[in-house]
Formats: structure tokens, C-alpha cells, sequence
């Protein structure tokens, strides 16, 4: 598939992106934060879980996995991945290695693993993974995302999403602007813009091809912690707003991360901007929390509990499957699941 095919199949109407890609030491923090039982077994189960849940390809175009998952087996000895690919769903790789602070910042980040990116992404490549993620995160505090951070940041973005195309894999680049803080909409909204203006000058510098490329982009919301909570209509507004003066229209799709958003404000935002605005490029989601919060409690490590768990992962990815086309209402999660 070339690049545009695999970029427009991924923003196909009415389906959305699940982000697998939690590392695996995360995943068992995570697990323990939780109270659920770790064992050796459980990032495998929860992979296959998660990639195996029926009728998942309905509402979910790709799943961003790790390198560790692009390689899990089931019992029988099969490749995941390919299970993945059967049942019409595109692999994509997060192939970072971590986050690093940026030397001489203040605590800033910038994701590491460029080493041998090159020959990395020619492997994935060649056992069917469609697409690359990489994401940089930008705290908003005094002083805070500085210049440094933010072209640091969008360079290395740029040149993942270079060596993506070069390795025929579509970039989704992620400039996450992140939700925690005491800041204003009126402040989410111009770090976002300073944000999504710099990335895009790195990804012309770049030489990337923008309509082989996708954008997973935070929503301009009040911080978590500001007493003026932004409402539904508002942070639509605002977020349409922003990508329509800084995404160039060639970008086939933007696909939101939940950034710590509560199920349901993930949805009912992507739904407003949907319901209510012309856009010049496909919205829909790319979610890891707004997706798996809920089906990870109910599995709680315990293979009883696997169909109910893949039943509430399928209700989430409906939902919003439906919020991308603008067709989601509150009565709808009432559905049993
Ligand atoms: P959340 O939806 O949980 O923010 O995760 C999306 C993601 O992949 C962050 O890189």
C-alpha cells in the first residue's frame, strides 16, 4: 500500500486508531498502581486481549503497538501482528526508547531512539506494520514549553517522520500539549499554536510529505486543575479553531490522544467538532486511556473476565467511531455492552 492509501484507510469514516503501545515496565506500574495481580504472562495476555477483541476492526482502523508487541505469539504460536492484519486493521510501531531531559532545560523532554531508526523501521516494515508513532509532550508551567523545547522537539519529530516515509511507513507525529496544570483555555490555546506552527516548519524543512502523514493532536482544554473548566462547545470551538490556522489541509487526518480526559470528555468533544464544524481534514481518535481504562479494570489479570473486557473495549470504540462521524449522543452509552 502506498503511503496515501495507508494514511486514508487509517481515517476512514467512522473508525479511529487504538494506542496499545504502553512499554512493558509501564504497563506492570501501572497494573500495581491499580491493585491488579502482575505476573510474567500479563503483557501478553493483555496484548492478545486487546488485539483479539471481536468485531475490534468495525471501529478501529490500526493499532500503535510496541516493538515487544509487533513480536508477541499466541499459544498456538502465531504472530499476533498477523492476526491484527487478517481482520483488515493496520499495525503501527511506537519505536521510541524513552524519554530524555533535554540538557540544559528545566526538566524539559525530548523522546530518544533515532539510533539505528533507519534499519529498525526497514524490519517492522517488512512484517506488515503500516505506520510509525512519535510522540513529544509539552508541560505548560512558568516558563514552560520554552522555545528550546518546542524546536528540539519538533526536529527530531521531523526527522522520525522523514525516515517513516523513507521506510514506506505513514508518520503520525504527536506534539502533545499535555492537560495537567492550572493554565486557561486562552494559554492551551496559544501553546498549541506555537506548538503546531513549529512542527509544521520542521516537517517542511524535513522534506515530509504531508499527505502521507497523519497528526495526533491534543484538544485545546482548560488545565486539569483551572477553576474555569472550559464546556463541550467551547473546547470544540477552540480546537477546530487552532488546526484550521496552523494543519496545512493536506494532512489526511488528525487523530486525537486523551491526554487524561475522562471517557466521556473524549468522546463528547471529538463528536462536537464532528456534529458541528466543516473541516478540511478527517477527525477521529487515537486513544489509549479514553479506549482501555475501563476494559482494563474490568480484566483486572483474570481470564474469567476477558469477554467482559473485550465486550467494554468494543463499546468504547463505538462510541467514538460514532463521535468521528458526528453520531454520538449521551443515550448511546447507556447500550449494554
Ligand atoms: P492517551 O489517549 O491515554 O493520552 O494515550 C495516547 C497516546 O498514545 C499517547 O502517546
Amino acid at each position: 500500500m502506498s503511503l496515501y492509501e495507508i494514511a486514508n484507510q487509517l481515517v476512514a469514516a467512522g473508525k479511529g486508531i487504538m494506542a496499545a503501545d504502553r512499554p512493558p515496565a509501564a504497563f506492570e506500574q501501572l497494573l500495581e498502581s491499580e491493585g491488579i495481580p502482575v505476573d510474567e504472562a500479563a503483557y501478553r495476555n493483555w496484548s492478545e486481549l486487546l488485539f483479539t477483541t471481536p468485531k475490534l476492526n468495525d471501529y478501529v482502523s490500526g493499532i500503535i503497538m510496541t516493538p515487544e508487541q509487533v513480536l508477541l505469539r499466541n499459544d498456538a504460536g502465531e504472530p499476533l501482528i498477523a492476526g491484527v492484519i487478517d481482520r483488515g486493521m493496520i499495525p503501527g510501531i511506537s519505536p521510541f526508547t524513552g524519554m530524555i531531559t533535554l540538557a540544559g532545560s528545566d526538566g524539559e523532554t525530548v523522546g530518544s531512539g533515532l539510533d539505528g531508526l533507519r534499519e529498525r523501521l526497514a524490519e517492522v516494515a517488512a512484517l506488515g506494520v503500516g505506520f510509525t508513532k512519535w510522540r513529544a509532550a509539552f508541560q505548560i508551567g512558568p516558563g514552560t514549553p520554552s522555545y528550546y523545547a518546542i524546536e528540539a522537539n519538533a526536529y527530531v519529530m521531523a526527522q522520525v517522520a522523514a525516515l517513516s516515509q523513507e521506510a514506506g511507513l505513514v508518520p503520525i507525529v504527536e506534539p502533545e500539549v499535555m492537560l495537567v496544570g492550572d493554565h486557561t483555555i486562552e494559554t492551551c490555546f496559544a501553546v498549541t499554536e506555537w506548538v503546531l506552527s513549529r512542527t509544521f516548519e520542521a516537517l517542511y524543512v524535513h522534506r515530509v510529505d504531508l499527505e502521507g502523514t497523519l497528526v495526533k493532536a491534543s484538544m485545546v482544554v482548560s488545565g486539569q486543575d483551572c477553576a474555569a473548566q472550559a464546556d463541550v462547545d467551547t473546547v470544540a470551538e477552540q480546537t477546530v479553531k487552532v488546526f484550521k490556522r496552523q494543519i496545512p489541509a493536506a494532512i489526511p487526518g488528525i487523530v486525537f490522544l486523551s491526554g487524561g480526559q475522562s471517557d466521556y470528555h473524549a468522546t463528547a468533544h471529538l463528536n462536537a467538532m464532528n456534529a458541528d464544524y466543516e473541516l478540511p481534514w478527517k477527525l477521529s481518535f487515537s486513544y489509549a486511556r479514553a479506549l482501555q481504562r475501563e476494559p482494563m479494570h474490568i480484566w483486572g489479570n483474570r481470564p474469567e473476565n476477558v469477554a467482559a473486557a473485550q465486550a467494554a473495549l468494543y463499546h468504547r470504540a463505538k462510541m467514538n467511531g460514532l463521535a468521528s462521524l458526528g453520531l454520538w449522543t449521551e443515550e448511546l452509552e447507556g447500550e449494554s455492552v
